[in-house]
């Protein structure tokens, strides 16, 4: 019999959520938790990782918090270790950690330096914390990664160049990674609009949530949770025959960080 609820049960699989002491990520991990599966919160910031943890322990299932800068390999290397020492397996991976743009990045001003640094953030982190998870997640018989992009990147706005371009080529890198490691895992991504983080709330203002709101037909800005539901949807069963998408999650609209 077609039960719904086992689409959407997750109880006994494991997921690493990245950036998870805050804003989407931490939203992601606390829904993920909801639906059963044990949690990995890993974040730069070990404090806020474990306030999350604590959080999703509170939804029944086992959660650790560790200290993890995607962008150093070793660490990287040290979070799927501590994963599968503490939980056993690994079957989700969410690829939340981000950053750069915020309306700063004139092409003109932009140095090697800083470019760099974006692009491991938004796309070297990627490929690096997939390659050592996926043998895992075979292992485990359920594979699903879900990268966490960026309405910038299918935009064309002032100031936003290295931000909205790493995340056009995670776009493009999901796509490939769905090829090449299908049928055991799929592989999607998911664009917010501007979503209410801490992020969002460094550059927003009264003036420019009224523009955003103007071109949003759902006429709100988004909340952490509506990311963190389409993670559970791609995360989980009931998005199984779907592998290599780009899924908009933005009120209908395009909020740019322009007046
Ligand atoms: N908020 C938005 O409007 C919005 C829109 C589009 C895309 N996004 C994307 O969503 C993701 C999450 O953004 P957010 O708004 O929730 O941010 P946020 O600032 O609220 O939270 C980000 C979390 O990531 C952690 N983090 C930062 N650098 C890290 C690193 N190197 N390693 C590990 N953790 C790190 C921070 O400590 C923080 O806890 C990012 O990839 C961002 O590009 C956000």
């Amino acid at each position: 019999m077609f039960k719904i609820e086992n689409h959407y049960n997750l109880r006994g699989m494991v997921a690493i959520i990245t950036g998870a002491g805050n804003g989407i990520g931490k939203a992601s991990a606390l829904m993920l938790a909801r639906a059963g599966a044990n949690v990995i919160c890993a974040d730069l910031n070990k404090l806020d990782a474990d306030n999350t943890a604590i959080e999703a322990r509170g939804e029944g299932v086992k959660a650790l918090g560790i200290k993890c800068d995607v962008t150093s390999e070793k660490e990287l290397t040290n979070l799927v270790k501590e994963t599968l020492k503490e939980m056993g397996r690994i079957n989700i991976l969410v690829n939340n950690a981000g950053g750069g743009g915020g309306g700063k990045e004139h092409f003109l001003d932009l140095s090697k330096e800083y470019i760099q640094k974006i692009y491991e953030l938004n796309l070297f982190s990627i490929f690096t914390l997939s390659k050592l998870c996926v043998p895992h997640m075979i292992a485990g018989e359920y594979g699903s990664i879900v990268n966490i992009s960026s309405m910038s990147s299918m935009m064309q706005t002032h100031n936003m160049s290295v931000y909205g371009s790493s995340k056009a080529a995670l776009n493009q890198l999901t796509k490939y990674m769905s090829v090449d490691l299908g049928p055991n895992i799929r592989v999607n991504a998911i664009a917010p609009g501007a979503i209410k983080t801490k992020a969002l709330a460094s550059v927003l203002t009264p003036e420019l949530e009224k523009q955003m709101l103007k071109n949003t037909p759902l006429k709100v800005l988004g909340e952490p949770e509506d990311i963190a539901l389409t993670v559970l949807f791609l995360a989980s069963p009931l998005s199984k025959w779907i592998t290599g998408q780009i899924i908009s999650v933005n009120g209908g609209g395009e909020q740019s960080l322009e007046n």
